[in-house]
């Protein structure tokens, strides 16, 4: 309880009458003199800020990540300088192609998104829950995104658009395989894992460069849900999985995730068969085992939803001195685009908010702007260079050079990338009921499609294995030899 005990307006001044508006007589009209009328309509006109343009329904809870692996000699981040170091973090978990407030229990990937609060700045991962993606040039991610939201005529989600894109976008395929396998639909937000699914680096202060793939594997175990277990749900209880998460902290059940690394040398990725920034693409893992580094237990849940989770802002770009980037095109149009998505959703001064504030010093000099809520730096010099003591740069922190070449040009993304193999790697890994659930669940997807479509995305799968495409045309009653002819 504040030392004020009652109510007052937004400006501080005491509130006589919180039930009945200011009116002349009894039967009104109402008066426009009514002040305290108007702050209440106008502020809430304006509760609302722009929900996220994908990934809109989500939960959040914050938690300690602690190192428990010695990965010291790849990285120069003080995070990882040594074993039983720990910092705090955040974690938010999403759908991605429903609205604010759509079923939590939909068939879509679920976002993974962690904010590492380190004494060198945030480290945000702004993952999934699936090691790949649909696309592996950011040019199509709009594209994708529309095919999946509403058609623009009815308003509707549609199963023709999704599979009209996915079915002449043949690299979405390994995606597409994970989506409708019976890891499409997690039981819980705590039984999934993450992926960093990008390529990303780390270095170290020799200025030796790694490339690395990140694993958040659950320590709950991989539990998912039927169809008809999540419409079951859909039906009764929209919120589930961001219930389920908010009661399993609020019971001091807190969630761990184990935290692994896939580690390849700067110059193996030259020779590497399998191309390390196509983001369709997993590393296998006789390749290059996961190396443990460190458990994340999610622990505290937000005070409030608005300020804490609604108001996140992840930014793949955020990386503290020794965790570097890829040229994966795909994470080099997201390093662009959050911030920007930030900076319209939220507004300029998003980073200084309380949740997404990093825990170590923030000296820019960044000044103003809408919505400048803390001092604005006071009366700091706000340019630099200075004469005035102001913060300085701090050149040991430079990321070792990345050599680049080519000619500028538009390159044709499937030039050298396969988009069958790994799919057919994933539907053969599969057991027997684990195929079947996939086909079924591709079947019922599908039906409503137009033949045509359905046909070119069976010639997909039966690239990707023979026994996977035939069992999706039989399940649509198509004869597997009519369309074979025409895909080989
Ligand atoms: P491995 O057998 O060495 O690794 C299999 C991986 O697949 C494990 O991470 C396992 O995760 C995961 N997995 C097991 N069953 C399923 C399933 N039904 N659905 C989705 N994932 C599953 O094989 P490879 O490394 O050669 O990978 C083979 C295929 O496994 C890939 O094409 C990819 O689709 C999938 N996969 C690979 C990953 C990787 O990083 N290499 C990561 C995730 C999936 P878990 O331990 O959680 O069961
Ligand atoms: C959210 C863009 C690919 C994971 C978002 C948002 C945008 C965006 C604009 C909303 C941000 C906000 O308003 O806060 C893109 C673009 C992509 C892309 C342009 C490709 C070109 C990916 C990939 C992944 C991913 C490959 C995972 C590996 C997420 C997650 C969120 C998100 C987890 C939600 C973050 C949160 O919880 O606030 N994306 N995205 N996205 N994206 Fe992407």
């Amino acid at each position: 309880m504040s030392e004020c005990p009652y109510m007052t307006t937004a400006a501080g001044t005491p509130v006589a009458d919180n039930q009945n508006s200011e009116t002349a007589g009894p039967r009104g009209p109402v008066l426009m003199q009514d002040y305290q009328l108007m702050e209440k309509m106008a502020h809430f006109n304006r509760e609302r800020v722009p929900e996220r343009v994908v990934h809109a329904k989500g939960a959040g809870a914050y938690g300690k990540f602690t190192v428990t692996g010695d990965i010291s000699k790849y990285t120069r981040a003080k995070l990882f300088s040594r074993v039983g170091n720990s910092c705090e973090m955040f974690a938010r978990f999403s759908t991605v192609a429903g609205e604010l407030g759509s079923a939590d229990t939909a068939r879509d990937p679920r976002g993974f998104a962690l904010k590492f609060y380190t004494e060198e700045g945030n480290w945000d991962m702004v993952g999934n829950n699936t090691p790949v993606f649909f696309i592996r040039d950011p040019l199509k991610f709009s594209d994708f995104i529309h095919s999946q939201k509403r058609d623009p005529a009815t308003g509707l989600r549609d199963n023709t658009m999704q599979w009209d894109f996915w079915s002449l976008s043949p690299e979405s395929l390994h995606q597409v395989t994970t989506l409708f396998s019976d890891r499409g639909i997690p039981a819980t937000y705590r039984n999934m894992n993450g992926y960093s699914s990008h390529t990303y680096s780390l270095w170290n202060d020799q200025g030796e460069r790694y490339w690395v793939k990140w694993h958040f594997k659950t320590l709950q175990g991989i539990k998912t849900l039927t169809n008809e277990q999540a419409s079951e749900i859909a039906g009764s209880d929209l919120d589930y999985h961001r219930r389920d998460l908010h009661a399993a902290i609020e019971r001091g059940e807190f969630p761990k995730w184990k935290v692994q690394v896939q580690i390849m040398p700067e110059k193996e990725a030259e020779t590497y068969p399998i191309h390390p920034f196509d983001l369709t693409k997993v590393w296998p893992h006789k390749d290059y085992p996961p190396i443990d580094v460190g458990i994340m237990e999610l622990n505290r849940n937000p005070q409030n939803y608005f300020a804490e989770v609604e108001q996140a802002a992840f930014e793949p770009g955020n990386m503290p001195p020794g965790i570097g980037a890829s040229p994966d095109k795909v994470l080099q149009a997201r390093l662009l685009s959050y911030p920007d998505a930030h900076r319209y959703r939220i507004g300029i001064n998003y980073a200084a908010l309380d949740v997404n504030k990093p825990q170590c010093p923030v000296q820019t000099y960044h000044r103003d702007g809408q919505t400048r809520f803390d001092g604005n730096n006071g009366g700091a010099v706000n340019y630099q260079p200075n004469s005035f003591d102001g913060p300085v740069e701090y050149p040991r922190m430079k990321e070792p050079p990345l050599k680049i070449s080519g000619d500028a040009d538009r390159y044709n993304h499937r030039d050298g990338n396969e988009d069958y193999s790994q799919a057919g790697d994933l539907y053969r890994l599969m057991n027997a009921g684990q195929k079947t659930q996939l086909i079924g669940n591709l079947v019922g997807a599908l039906k409503p499609v137009p033949r045509f479509i359905q046909a070119r995305q069976i010639g997909h799968f039966y690239k990707a294995d023979p026994e996977y495409g035939s069992r999706v045309a039989d399940g649509l009653g198509i004869k597997i030899d009519e369309i074979i002819g025409k895909v080989a």
